[in-house]
């Protein structure tokens, strides 16, 4: 599972954040079916971008990259991502497996010598042709390119139109949602031309092995970092075990180069394109795009403050739904966590706390067999799965929440409030801790900390995380005579910010 790595020109705001919570969600998940997980995320450290940023703040493009990509780290390690490997471009195990990757292109006959003129976008990183341009500006940064001529090393993607298409009729769910794929299938269609792979203007970036004075451009080292991190070049074994079951987890502003270019540079080196690859929108704040000129950036630590880590990954999760743009709102993030953290699950627990402290002696009663919120917990957890598998993370805890509604609607129309101790009481308490339970489980990719609290307060050992799906989800799991402990509210409920 990988995230894009992440330019060090800027620190992390919201949109990263989103694509790297998602990824971890997915791993998470991946990790609960007891699937082989290995989650990647990292930082792109070269090109001109990165050379002009360090200029301007008079460091060095290495100390650059050291200043923020540390910044990357630290806010991934706030929102608990469970990372098991951090790459940065400027390791030398990148810089030798990005040689022999392009090595390996080259030696396949894949890449000729000719000279580059266009127009280039240095935020993007990228060259437009003049039907791309708005106005003359970069249809994404809308601020003016720059000519650029140098003779440079081709890569022949002219030649892998067709190889990409069979690769995309045999692979029909490698790019999702479907849309997306269709916008990449769209793009090789219109016929693909030779793009240039090297610089010679620049001087940060990973060495040509066979021509001195030229670095790759960056984007062709960039790609080839999910390769590194799994051994290429340097551990076939290891690769070998990895590769190509990859799931990719991207912007759509990168699509071309991870739904086009990188599955032909993985055909030309000699080795399978990744298995998945998911397309997200971008997270916008006022309709527009984050950026550091419109000074419209929203940082994590700003919202973890109010919301909690859980209550940030979350909100992100939840009302994001993955494939088009959505706006970002801190009265819409405070709604959703009333409703959803707030009056659905944490008044479930609370709910159930009291009822069993004052009623059964504080130990939790098993479920009833014939529950019927039993039939309900298949039905959510059949969609929860196939949810995730679909990568789509706000149907997945849609549909898990489903779950924790229907325990609260249980317990409304049985009052067990006001029910006498025994046997039906119990019932309908032991359905409610099961609940709980298997919410803890099924939630955990979202909110690792809140079901592990959850799950130890209604007395379960270990925590939710080690559990195995789909064993794990069967109806009545909660033993029975655990010690339940109400604790503190999980989630105090938010009151909506004035405007003064
Ligand atoms: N370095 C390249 C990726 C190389 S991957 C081999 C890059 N870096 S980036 O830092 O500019 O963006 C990384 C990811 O963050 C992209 O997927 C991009 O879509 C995502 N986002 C950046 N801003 C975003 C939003 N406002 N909303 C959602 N995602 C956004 O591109």
């Amino acid at each position: 599972m990988t995230t894009p790595i992440y330019y060090v020109n800027d620190v992390p705001h919201i949109g990263h954040a989103y694509t790297t919570v998602t990824a971890d969600a997915l791993a998470r998940w991946h990790r609960l079916l007891g699937d082989d997980v290995f989650f990647l995320t990292g930082t792109d450290e070269h090109g001109l971008k990165i050379q002009r940023t360090a200029d301007a703040n008079g460091i060095t493009p290495q100390e650059q990259a050291d200043r923020t990509s540390a910044r990357f780290r630290e806010v991934w390690e706030m929102l608990g991502i469970s990372n098991d490997d951090f790459i940065r471009t400027t390791e030398p195990r990148h810089i030798t497996s990005v040689q022999s990757f392009m090595q390996a292109i080259f030696d396949n006959g894949w890449i000729r010598k000719g000279t580059y003129s266009g127009q280039y976008c240095v935020p993007c990183e990228a060259y437009y042709n003049d039907a791309d341009l708005v106005d003359g500006n970069c249809p994404i940064h809308n601020r003016p390119v720059e000519w650029l001529e140098e003779d440079n090393w081709f890569f022949e993607l002219s030649k892998f139109e067709q190889p990409l298409l069979d690769w995309y009729a045999s692979n029909p769910g490698c790019v999702q949602p479907d849309g997306k794929r269709n916008e990449a299938l769209g793009i090789i269609r219109q016929g693909l031309e030779d793009v240039s792979v090297s610089r010679t203007s620049i001087s940060w970036g990973v060495p040509v092995p066979w021509d001195e004075g030229h670095v790759f451009y960056v984007w062709y080292d960039a790609l080839i970092n999910y390769a590194t991190a799994v051994g290429y070049g340097a551990d076939p074994e290891r690769f070998a075990e990895w590769w190509p079951a990859v799931h990719h987890l991207i912007g759509k502003d990168i699509l071309r180069f991870h739904c086009v270019y990188w599955p032909a540079m993985c055909l030309a080196a000699g080795i399978e394109p990744p298995h998945r690859i998911g397309v997200h929108g971008f997270l916008l704040v006022g309709g527009e795009k984050m950026s550091k000129t419109s000074l419209n950036q929203i940082f994590p630590a700003d919202l973890v403050t109010d919301f909690g880590v859980d209550g940030f990954r979350y909100h992100f999760l939840r009302d994001n739904p993955f494939g088009p743009d959505g706006d970002f709102s801190y009265e819409a993030m405070v709604t959703r966590f009333n409703t959803d953290l707030a009056n659905n699950l944490g008044n479930l627990l609370s709910r159930v706390a009291t009822v069993v402290g004052k009623k059964c002696d504080g130990i939790g009663p098993a479920p009833s067999p014939t529950s019927p919120l039993a039939a309900v917990s298949v039905e959510a957890y059949a969609d929860t799965a196939a949810a995730w598998a679909n990568m789509t993370p706000s149907l997945a805890l849609e549909a898990t929440w489903r779950l924790v509604r229907e325990a609260n609607a249980h317990l409304e129309i049985n009052e067990p409030w006001k029910m006498e101790p025994g046997p039906e009481l119990d019932a309908v308490m032991g359905d409610a801790l099961e609940v709980l339970r298997l919410v803890s489980i099924l939630a955990t990719p979202a909110m690792p900390d809140t079901c592990a609290e959850v799950w130890k307060r209604i007395g379960l050992p270990g925590t939710p995380g080690e559990q195995r799906l789909p064993d794990a989800a069967a109806w009545g799991g909660y033993p029975g005579g655990l010690a339940v402990d109400k604790g503190e509210a999980l989630f105090p409920r938010m009151t909506m910010p004035t405007n003064d």
